[in-house]
């Protein structure tokens, strides 16, 4: 059975999160359509409507009902979302709000301290348990700040952004490495004051309305980089990819799969409201080594389990190296990764920041511990399409976090 089809995808998941948030902070009201169906998007939606946002649907758009906070009665629940719970704290922050931040076994394990220390800088108080969640924000006057970052991550810049919006002078955070870009051409878009010159990013505070947001979500890249390499895995496989999101700081997953070898073709290519997006052919080819270093990692990084899948089926050495941020996602990555492959007979070696893969192997079927990661649940699932046993996930269900469509999709393509 081959990959074959044409698939559109429901909206990418950062910028969907973005998308509710920045819409809380317009003075009109937002229409979003194409919003991402993960139940991430879910923990984002209640938290603002526990805050005293109106979200409702109206056939197939939501629409955002803006500028109306208020302190939330109960803890914020951010469930799995890593993104609800950093962005959040920035955003609430920023608007004077008090609340407490509560997360599933997965995210109150993760480190909040990142976000919590730069926050703390421009005054925020807080109160935390070894910098996780529970998380308490106090109502604080925010002063800007220089933040030069040592960790290249989307969720730390956009916490500073959001709270800078509601401090008293201009906020500017510098990171190693540009990490995705979504809040910046958001809240341009919406008329507020960003400015970037190369890896640094300042904010002024805002001192007029933000425009309302009306947006289609563009496809969402991580979701489809499972299918890109399940059509690159399987003889005869040819699909197309709608109305994917092509921005640079998310793409290099599909040029990732060209440099491997992989026969994958941008058909049509354009851009709204600053993004761009594309419609992607890809079709089975055989795929060669890789090697990814530290400073491709940002661009790529939710792409990393499902490229060591394919590293297994390649002719040669794939290393990939400063990736130890995958050590700290829904899961230990990493571990996952290893521990998994190793149990399907792959040839794979841990390293503290990445792995290293010899490939082709043969893969065998086993029994998959996902540790609740959606990511390690569908990448496992496409390996096992490879398999003459069968791979049996203990979670499959967990790909709900930000794909609740993935098996049926699936199911349909492969054919
Ligand atoms: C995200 C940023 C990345 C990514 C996560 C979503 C975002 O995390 O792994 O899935 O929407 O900002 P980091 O910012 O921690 O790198």
């Amino acid at each position: 059975m081959a990959i074959r089809g044409e698939i559109e995808f429901p909206g990418d998941k950062s910028i969907s999160h973005r998308a509710l948030m920045l819409a809380s902070l317009a003075f009109d009201q937002s229409r979003i359509k194409n919003l991402s169906t993960g139940n991430d998007i879910q923990s984002t939606r209640k938290c603002l409507e526990a805050c005293g946002i109106n979200i409702k649907n109206d056939k197939n758009e939501i629409i955002v009902e803006g500028n109306t906070f208020s302190n939330p009665i109960g803890p914020l629940y951010c469930g799995n979302s890593g993104t609800t719970a950093r962005l959040m704290f920035g955003l609430l922050a920023g608007r004077g709000i008090q609340a407490t931040f509560t997360g599933d076994e997965s995210l109150s394990s993760r480190p909040m301290d990142r976000i919590m220390i730069p926050l703390s800088k421009m005054g925020l108080k807080y109160k935390s348990t070894n910098g996780k969640l529970p998380v308490s924000i106090e109502h604080s006057n925010l002063n800007g700040i220089e933040y030069e970052s040592v960790i290249a991550s989307a969720q730390l810049k956009s916490a500073i952004i959001l709270a800078g919006l509601g401090a008293n002078n201009e906020t500017v955070i510098i990171e190693p490495l540009q990490s995705r870009d979504h809040t910046e051409i958001m809240l341009t878009s919406m008329g507020a004051n960003i400015q970037t010159d190369g890896l640094s990013t300042s904010v002024e505070p805002l001192c007029s309305e933000l425009r309302s947001i009306d947006i289609t979500v563009p496809g969402d890249p991580s979701t489809a980089s499972f299918f890109v390499a399940a059509a690159s895995l399987i003889p005869d496989s040819n699909i197309i990819i709608k109305n994917i999101l092509l921005n640079p700081t998310r793409g290099r997953f599909f040029s990732v799969i060209k440099e491997m070898g992989g026969n994958i073709q941008c058909i049509d290519r354009f851009e709204q409201a600053g993004e761009a997006i594309g419609n992607l052919a890809i079709s089975y080819q055989e795929l060669s080594s890789i090697t990814i270093n530290g400073q491709d990692v940002p661009a790529l990084i939710d792409e990393l389990p499902i490229l060591a899948i394919l590293a297994t089926q390649a002719k040669g050495t794939t290393i990939v190296n400063g990736a130890g941020e995958l050590r700290v996602k829904e899961c230990d990555r990493i571990k996952a990764i290893c521990l998994n492959l190793k149990k399907m007979g792959g040839d794979i070696l841990e390293l503290e920041d990445g792995f290293i893969i010899n490939g082709p192997t043969k893969l065998h079927g086993a029994k998959i511990e996902t540790f609740y990661d959606h990511r390690i649940a569908m990448a496992f699932t496409i390996a096992g399409l490879i398999t003459e046993s069968e791979v049996i996930l203990d979670h499959p269900e967990c790909a709900s976090t930000s794909f609740p469509e993935f098996y049926s999709v699936l199911e349909r393509v492969h054919q």
